[in-house]
């Protein structure tokens, strides 16, 4: 089973994430906790270029390619390996992204986006993909607020220096997304407390394995 996290900036995923496989692993599944871009040692050095401010000259084409390179790296290094040993695989991120933040807030040509999905993911599909809904002016605060605090360093704060408009096209672009596939898509208010969220979260994930195991 392979589950995804998606949203923009300050939106939670990573306090989430550590509830999601504690709640997965209390049910007797073994689960792989997973990052886009920088999984893989490969997939760090590409991560490093992609998150650093002063990578302001990367273009957008660049910007793609790289995060398309370090998918291609992770599913074959890590998520594929992982799924077929059994195990759950949650990403924090995974090919949504690339449509939301380079297809709809970059303006590339989503079509020129959906042919390298079909070249690196051959067909693979997350089962549930959980979307952390806000609006970027409260994900913008939280994610300075954990610049300041050092929870994040300078070096990785490319897109938290992107101007509010680009962050609000990210958020219409997942929502688009969400509304086209809502069978895999689960949208959740990220304004509710930390604890909600996970609430929310976890009843989807319930939900999405009673379905699967019929
Ligand atoms: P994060 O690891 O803190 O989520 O940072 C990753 C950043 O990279 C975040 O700003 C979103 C951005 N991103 C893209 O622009 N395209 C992608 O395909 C992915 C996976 C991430």
């Amino acid at each position: 089973m392979l589950i995804t996290l998606e949203g923009i900036e300050g939106s939670g995923k990573s306090t989430q994430m550590k509830r999601i496989t504690a709640h997965l692993e209390k049910k007797g599944k073994r689960c792989v906790i997973t990052r886009e871009p920088g999984d893989t040692p490969i997939g760090k050095k590409i991560r490093a270029i992609l998150l650093d401010p002063e990578s302001c000259g990367l273009t957008s084409l660049a910007e793609l390619f790289l995060y398309a390179a370090d998918r291609a790296q992770h599913l074959g290094e890590r998520v594929l390996p992982c799924l077929a040993a059994g195990d759950v695989v949650v990403s924090d991120r995974f090919f949504d992204a690339t449509t939301a933040y380079q297809g709809y807030a970059r303006g590339l040509d989503l079509e020129v986006i959906e042919t390298i999905h079909t070249l690196v993911l051959k067909g693979l599909r997350p089962d549930l993909t959980l979307l952390l809904d806000l609006p970027p002016e409260v994900g913008l605060k939280r994610a300075i607020s954990a610049l300041e605090a050092g929870d994040r360093t300078v070096d990785e704060s490319r897109f938290e220096q992107e101007a509010l408009a680009f962050h609000e096209k990210v958020r219409k672009g997942y929502l688009t997304l969400a509304d086209r596939e809502p069978e895999r898509f689960e949208v959740i208010d990220a304004t509710l407390s930390a604890d909600e969220v996970t609430e929310e979260i976890l009843r989807a994930i319930d939900d999405r394995l009673a379905r699967i195991n019929g």
